[in-house]
């Protein structure tokens, strides 16, 4: 298993180009099985989750090819032959889940595996089940699968969410696009991946209204045409490389990277000391004096987002005075304190919330473990910043949504090296 060698200490300074954000790539590539013709995606990422999505769609039959040499533009079509996604494809990715809404939509029929993912807690599933069952599909779990079927196709109709899940809002958004008659989609996620997505099935010829908004109205189509995507830009990339520039004292440049999607991560990077200016297509992210602790919530879009809290937290381990942390959206996601602790942090977790004392003289290198994909990045700003050198063991986690981190930090003037085995 891969891991990193990080000797801390050095401020970063260059440029890093942010690339297309994961989190928006793999509903839309799914939702290349809405159509018989070519979805094409430009500003695909590479990144282990984006290989493991390709496998699974081309299980359905559905061909997945690269349309340039640098493989970051794909062609998605073709007939769909298998409404399966297997256990052991959908178990090393959650938002394989992304399939099913698709899957009953167009063909009538899907049998899902239960998703496992990264191991951030229970993560169940019902809201994207229960709303295809007010759809109209008939669901059932057998044999740690989730059946669906609807032989007449789906119906539209009024869905409120009691909780605004990302990924629930992408299924029933994908199913509603090819749904009979009209689906109102209300209290739902409204991340701007979701709105990436909906801008792309608006191009395949969707009919939505609300984009951008927690009320989304879908009046079905019978079916969708080809299209031609621009995936947007890896907010919490950008919001990762941020941390990297704040926690060594460091400037840098994120192309690409976009300040209203960071919304409350610039807000509290501000707060903590940490300028950001957007310029020259791009954003430049520098501290300014010391870094100060500030208190954060976890919260669905607009909030701050819970795929930035580890990052923040590693942060807020080398700012002056106290923080408290609390993570509102999943259970179990503080994996990374302990870790943290290895290095001369000092947080304590008490339930839902960490109090992180700050310690403005530095961490100390450790080795440490990643426990899930944002967690190592947490560790590896800890290690950025520490004296000494640090191993963060199992990076496959980290592999899975940062591509080529540490060539990425390294051009900068971080020490950092992969250490395979
Ligand atoms: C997506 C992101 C993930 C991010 C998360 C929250 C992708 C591929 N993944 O995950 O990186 O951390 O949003 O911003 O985009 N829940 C239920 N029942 C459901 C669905 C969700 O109880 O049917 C709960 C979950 O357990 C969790 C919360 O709702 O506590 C948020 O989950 P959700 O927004 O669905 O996250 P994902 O789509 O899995």
């Amino acid at each position: 298993m891969d891991r990193f060698r990080i000797r801390g200490g050095r401020p970063l300074s260059g440029d890093i180009t942010i690339g297309g954000a994961k989190n928006a790539a793999l509903p839309l590539m799914a939702a290349g099985l809405l159509t018989a013709e070519r979805l094409v995606l430009t500003n695909v990422p590479k990144l282990a989750d984006i290989v493991t999505m390709r496998l699974l769609l081309e299980q359905h039959g559905v061909a997945v090819e690269p349309a340039t040499n640098d493989g970051r533009t794909l062609s998605i079509g073709g007939p769909i032959t298998n409404t399966e996604a297997p256990y052991d494809i959908v178990r090393k990715m959650r938002a394989s889940i992304l399939v099913l809404g698709p899957l009953v939509a167009r063909t009538g029929e899907a049998r899902v595996s239960l998703p496992g993912g990264c191991n951030i807690g229970a993560r169940p599933v019902d809201l994207h089940l229960k709303g295809l069952e007010q759809m109209g599909a008939t669901i059932t779990l057998d044999g740690g699968y989730i059946a669906a079927t609807a032989p007449h196709g789906l119906k539209g109709t009024t869905i409120v969410f009691p909780f605004p899940s990302v990924g629930a809002t992408e299924n029933l958004l994908m199913a509603a696009a090819l749904a009979d008659g009209q689906t109102v989609l209300a209290n739902v996620a409204r991340e701007p991946e979701i709105t990436d997505l909906a801008d792309c099935l608006v191009a395949m010829g969707a009919r939505i209204t609300g984009i951008g908004s927690d009320r989304l109205t879908i009046e079905g189509v019978k079916a969708l045409h080809g299209a031609t995507h621009p995936i947007i830009a890896d907010r919490i990339e950008t919001g990762s490389y941020a941390c990297a520039a704040a926690i060594t004292g460091g400037a840098l440049h994120l192309r690409n990277g976009r300040l209203d999607h960071l919304g409350a991560v610039a807000r509290t990077l501000r707060e903590a000391g940490v300028e950001m200016i957007e310029e020259n297509g791009g954003l430049t992210v520098r501290r300014l004096n010391g870094l100060h602790g500030i208190d954060f919530i976890t919260e669905p879009y607009p909030g701050f987002p819970t795929d930035m809290q580890a990052q923040l937290m590693a942060l807020m381990c080398v700012a002056e005075g106290a923080s408290m942390i609390t993570e509102n959206i999943f259970e179990d996601r503080f994996g990374h304190a302990p870790e943290l602790n290895r290095m001369g942090a000092n947080i304590k977790v008490h339930g839902a919330s960490a109090i992180v004392r700050g310690k403005p003289g530095g961490l100390s290198g450790a080795p440490v473990m990643a426990s899930d994909l944002r967690a190592s990045f947490g560790l590896v700003l800890a290690g950025l910043s520490a004296q000494g050198t640090t191993t963060v063991n199992r990076v496959y986690h980290l592999d899975r949504g940062y591509e080529t981190a540490e060539l990425k930090l390294a051009a900068c003037g971080a020490d950092i090296e992969r250490v395979g085995g």
